[in-house]
C-alpha cells in the first residue's frame, strides 16, 4: 500500500528552488546513499547520488512550459528533483515515488510542496495514478532498471505512457552500455533517443528518452 507524505506547507512567493527548506550537504547525501546501498544494493542501484551534470541532462528533456504533473521514479536524495525545480518545474507539479522511507522523509523536507509517495514505482498505476489531476507531462526515472527482467521494464514504460500526454517523454538514465529497453522491443511502439555520455558523473552515464510516435 503506497503511503503519501504530502507536506502541508503553504505556497510561498519565493521561486521554488530558492525556497528549498533544507540545505543539501553533499557529504551527508553520499553517506545516506552508501548506507542505503549497503542495506539494499539492488534497490538502491548505485553507491552515490547522481552528479549535477547528469541530473541537469535528465531534466533538460522536460519542457517546463508543458502543463501537467511530472512524475519522478526513484528520486533518492533528490538531485534530479532539484534539477527539475531549477529548470522551472513548480514543486506542486512533482509526484515523487520512492521506495526508501528515509529518502521519502528527506524529500518531503527538501521539497515541501511536492507530493512524496512511499511505494513501488513499478506499480505506477496504483502509486501515481490516483494522484494525477491531469495526464502527466513527463516521467523521469532513476530506477535501477537492469535489476528487473525486460518484461517488467517494458511494463513500466507502457504503464507510465498510459498516464501521460501523447508526446510526453519517459526519461531514464543508465550506466550500462546498452539501452534499458532494447531496440527490437521499441520498434513501432516507441521512438528512442539518447544523450551523449555524461562523463562528469561517477560512473559515467547516459540518458535515454522514450516517446510514443
Ligand atoms: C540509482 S538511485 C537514484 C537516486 C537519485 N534519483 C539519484 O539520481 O541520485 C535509485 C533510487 O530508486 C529507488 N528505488 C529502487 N527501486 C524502487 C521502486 N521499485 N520504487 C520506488 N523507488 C525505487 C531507490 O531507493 C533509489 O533511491
Amino acid at each position: 500500500m503506497p503511503s503519501l507524505r504530502r507536506s502541508s506547507a503553504k505556497s510561498s512567493p519565493d521561486p521554488s528552488f530558492a525556497a528549498l527548506r533544507e540545505k543539501r550537504d553533499p557529504l551527508e547525501d553520499e553517506a545516506r546513499f552508501l548506507r542505503s546501498w549497503f542495506e539494499r544494493p539492488l534497490v538502491t542501484g548505485s553507491v552515490t547520488p547522481s552528479g549535477k551534470m547528469l541530473a541537469r541532462t535528465m531534466a533538460s528533456y522536460v519542457d517546463p512550459r508543458l502543463d501537467g504533473p511530472v512524475i519522478e521514479l526513484g528520486p533518492g536524495t533528490g538531485p534530479v528533483t532539484d534539477a527539475l525545480v531549477r529548470r522551472g518545474v513548480a514543486q506542486e507539479r512533482l509526484i515523487l515515488i520512492e521506495y526508501n522511507p528515509n529518502f521519502c522523509e528527506l524529500l518531503a523536507r527538501r521539497f515541501p510542496r511536492a507530493t512524496v509517495v512511499q511505494g513501488d514505482a513499478y506499480a505506477i498505476h496504483e502509486t501515481a495514478g490516483p494522484l494525477l489531476s491531469a495526464k502527466g507531462a513527463a516521467t523521469i526515472s532513476s530506477l535501477p532498471l537492469f535489476t528487473k527482467p525486460l518484461e517488467q521494464r517494458l511494463g513500466l514504460l507502457n504503464a507510465a505512457h498510459d498516464l501521460m500526454q501523447p508526446s510526453a517523454p519517459f526519461i531514464q538514465f543508465t550506466y550500462a552500455l546498452v539501452p534499458p529497453i532494447p531496440e527490437r522491443c521499441n520498434a513501432g511502439s516507441y521512438m528512442a533517443s539518447r544523450s551523449n555520455k555524461v562523463w562528469l558523473n561517477l560512473p559515467p552515464a547516459r540518458v535515454w528518452v522514450y516517446r510514443r510516435p
